[in-house]
């Protein structure tokens, strides 16, 4: 990897755009395919949990445990699972069908399990107010009113989200719907459709996971130097029909990844957070912050070995003395082999691409809709990612313990006594999305699916035309976002809206709003 790395920088390739890829490229990022040769470990796929039916109830059984896993040859890591010892099963959901949970905490520690990008009553959402303590069961139900498309769904506890989910608090959901279901997309669960969850971690000498052991962690949020696929290191799949479905889950903590083949082949995004996108996008790399998901198809007809990878991004933060530039300079600058791919020597023929997917349109907006303003901050070093205004003082334990940055949405620290924002129901909103900080930050709003107005004035990129519930804010940025609030009244529970890098979710960049 350091070779390849090299070779990159001698062709002046050091800091790639993550579009426009030279064709150079595809010589360079070739290396990777000797590197891969020591990718020697199954891909492993999440048990699919299909719940059992009851009287048109849908149940499912989750029991988040601690556990303990070989990941790295010759050592073993202590680790958090649900009904497993590492990530969970992957469940798969139908839309329309009533679902009913229960989450029981064998843990001797306070989590939650939230139903990432569902639309369901805030008191079913498993978020910080919906703690699970050591030894007790929480029993949610709601109906499953998902387009078909891939989510998550992964622990929200307070100030310590980051680091369950690094121990591994999260699995993968899929909704079928019959729309999805006529498309004729591959769609046979760990044969010609694949879960990526794809994750960054560090592990100490003796094999343990090393959580915020490094001070820019504090800044930047966790990033790992191995990465995970599924739980695996070094993973190899083995494609047995030419056209494979992989839903991608950036389940990182706070790496953005890029992916791409390390032939520079193209593949098609027909999904994005919420569902299937309008028509098939075909990409060469598609950039995932933590928290987003893409369903991408790609088509191993040429019978030949490739390697998923994550790509160097371009960075123009400024170089400077001191701290801050180094870590900022650093994001995402490391490129990744991901997954192995050595195609079966006969391939079957499964499925064809359709041109169109579904309906979606674009938002249509009007002089009448509230449009709110979200600036996304972080302090360094002193409070001075807080304005601390009235009903923010006062309070313990700021910067979620990791003693780094001081995380803020419109000057103020997530407060679970506070509410942040009232929406009055059966209304559409605008929200203006900025970010004053130095580096990007992956904004999630639960209660639904949004679309993505503009970035700063522009319409977005095809592949971020769909249904999003995680959208990348670059620093400086503008991004306007329309959503539509409806459904669930309730002013005593409210939703969470924040960044999905883990580390400052905890340390304060969140939010809470009620619909009323
Ligand atoms: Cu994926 Cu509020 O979280
Ligand atoms: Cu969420
Ligand atoms: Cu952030």
């Amino acid at each position: 990897m350091i070779n390849r790395r090299r070779t990159l920088q001698a062709l002046g390739l050091g800091a790639l755009s993550a579009t426009g890829l030279p064709g150079r490229l595809s010589r360079a990022a070739a290396q990777s395919a000797v590197d891969a040769a020591t990718f020697a470990n199954t891909l492993a796929i999440p048990p699919l949990e299909t719940g059992r039916l009851e009287s048109g109830v849908r149940h499912y059984a989750l029991q988040v445990q601690s556990g303990n896993r070989q990941f790295l040859p010759n050592t073993s890591t202590d680790t958090l699972g649900i009904n497993g010892d590492y990530l969970g099963p992957t469940l798969l959901l139908h839309r329309d069908e009533q679902v009913a949970f229960t989450v029981n905490n064998q843990l001797d520690e306070a989590t939650s399990l939230h139903w990432h990008g569902f639309h369901l009553p805030a008191s079913e959402d498993g978020g910080p107010h919906q703690q699970i303590g050591p030894g007790q069961t929480w029993s949610p139900s709601f109906r499953v009113m998902q387009n078909g498309g891939t989510f998550w769904y992964h622990s929200h506890v307070l100030h310590n989200a980051g680091e369950q989910v690094f121990r591994g608090l999260a699995g993968m959901i899929l909704v079928n719907d019959a729309a999805e279901d006529t498309l004729g997309l591959p769609r046979d669960y760990g044969i010609d459709d694949i879960p990526l969850i794809v994750q960054d971690r560090r592990f100490a000498a003796d094999g343990s996971f090393s959580y915020m052991s490094i001070y820019d962690d504090m800044v930047k949020g966790m990033h790992g130097d191995t990465i995970l696929v599924n739980g695996t290191w070094q993973p190899a799949f083995q494609p047995t029909t030419r056209l494979v479905r992989f839903r991608l889950l950036n389940g990182a903590n706070a790496r953005s990844f890029t992916f791409a083949f390390s032939d520079g082949r193209q593949f098609s995004q027909v999904a994005s957070d919420g569902g299937l996108l309008a028509h098939p996008v075909a990409l060469s790399n598609l950039e995932l912050a933590p928290g987003e998901r893409a369903e991408i198809i790609a088509d191993f007809s040429d019978g030949r070995d490739v390697t998923l990878v994550s790509l160097p991004q371009q960075n123009s933060f400024p170089v400077f003395q001191g701290a801050m530039s180094r870590i900022m300079r650093s994001l995402n600058a490391q490129s990744f082999d991901l997954l192995h791919i050595s195609p079966a020597a006969t391939l079957q023929d499964n499925a064809t691409l359709p041109l169109q997917l579904a309906a979606i349109g674009r938002p249509v907006i009007s002089e009448q809709m509230q449009v709110r303003q979200l600036r996304l901050s972080m302090g360094f070093g002193s409070r001075s990612g807080e304005d601390r205004g009235p009903g923010t003082g006062a309070r313990t334990g700021l910067g979620g313990g990791h003693g780094g940055g001081h995380s803020s949405i419109n000057g103020r620290m997530m407060d679970i006594d506070f509410i942040n924002e009232t929406v009055p129901v059966n209304t559409t909103e605008i929200w203006e999305l900025t970010n004053d900080s130095p580096m990007a930050h992956p904004f999630h709003i639960h209660h639904g699916q949004f679309q993505i107005l503009d970035r700063n004035g522009r319409l977005p990129p095809a592949n971020e035309l769909g249904w999003k519930d995680t959208v990348k804010v670059g620093s400086g940025e503008l991004v306007r976002i329309v959503m539509r609030f409806e459904d669930f009244p309730d002013e005593s529970n409210p939703y969470m809206y924040h960044c999905h890098i883990l580390e400052h979710e905890d340390q304060g960049m969140m939010g809470q709003f009620v619909v009323v």
